[in-house]
């Protein structure tokens, strides 16, 4: 998988992936994250890529013709699946939509600023808007890290153990289940006596109860999708 990140703030974004998990993923060859920085796509002298709104109003809006520039120079070189634009007005990012994105090959994730882009750039060069959640964040970045993070954590191989992204919370719509390690007593604080049973059944049962128990308490919107 290759990701291309468009922002006016590169350095916002570039940490997340230059440890852990990310990094790895990386230097294994499973997904290459390049991180571009829209101003020299500028047209301008001053290298500005935003302006006035039309019709007055507080706040500036990305100039269409930067981001034109930058997303076509990126298609001349490769073929993308999606080109998603981070902005609170978006779909909702949940794991089926985590799910989805990390069976795609090339992705662009453009970073909104101040009051956002012209329009026009939402219209014919965006093919999806995400939101990370109903809330403002001061521009797009942390929102795009937070999607890179999600999906590319699926990809196969990123993970040591496969199967601990598919027992994620969420990947059934149920919470999981709580863990626990060593000592299995602290301060009197016991791990249930199941866990330490060796009886596979009987543990993986006693899971899906707490999952199911947990779901029902924190987040029973979740159990009619289950
Ligand atoms: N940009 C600003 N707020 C955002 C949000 N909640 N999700 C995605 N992008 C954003």
């Amino acid at each position: 998988m290759h990701i291309d990140i468009i922002t006016v703030l590169p350095k916002l974004i570039e940490s997340p992936f230059n440890d852990s998990i990310l990094k790895r993923a990386q230097k294994k060859g499973l997904v290459t994250v390049n991180v571009i920085d829209l101003r020299p796509y500028s047209t301008n002298k001053h290298n500005t890529i935003d302006d006035y709104a039309f019709g007055g109003g507080a706040g500036m809006v990305m100039m269409v013709e930067p981001i034109d520039r930058c997303i076509t120079d990126l298609k001349s070189k490769r073929e993308y699946d999606e080109v998603i634009y981070m902005s609170p007005d978006g779909t909702l990012l949940t794991q089926p939509i985590a799910n989805e994105l990390s069976m795609k090959k090339n992705l662009i994730l453009l970073c909104g600023h101040y009051k956002g882009v012209d329009e026009r750039v939402r219209e014919h060069l965006i093919t999806r808007e995400i939101s990370i959640g109903d809330y403002v964040l001061s521009g797009g970045e942390l929102a795009a890290a937070v999607l890179a993070d999600a999906v590319i954590r699926l990809l196969p191989g990123v993970l040591s153990d496969e199967t601990s992204a598919l027992s994620d919370s969420f990947q059934d719509n149920l919470i999981a289940p709580p863990v626990y390690t060593r000592p299995s007593e602290y301060r009197g604080w016991k791990v249930p006596d199941v866990l330490l049973s060796g009886h596979e059944a009987k543990i993986q049962e006693w899971r899906h109860e707490k999952s199911l128990e947990r779901t029902r308490e924190r987040r029973p919107e979740l159990l009619k999708k289950h």
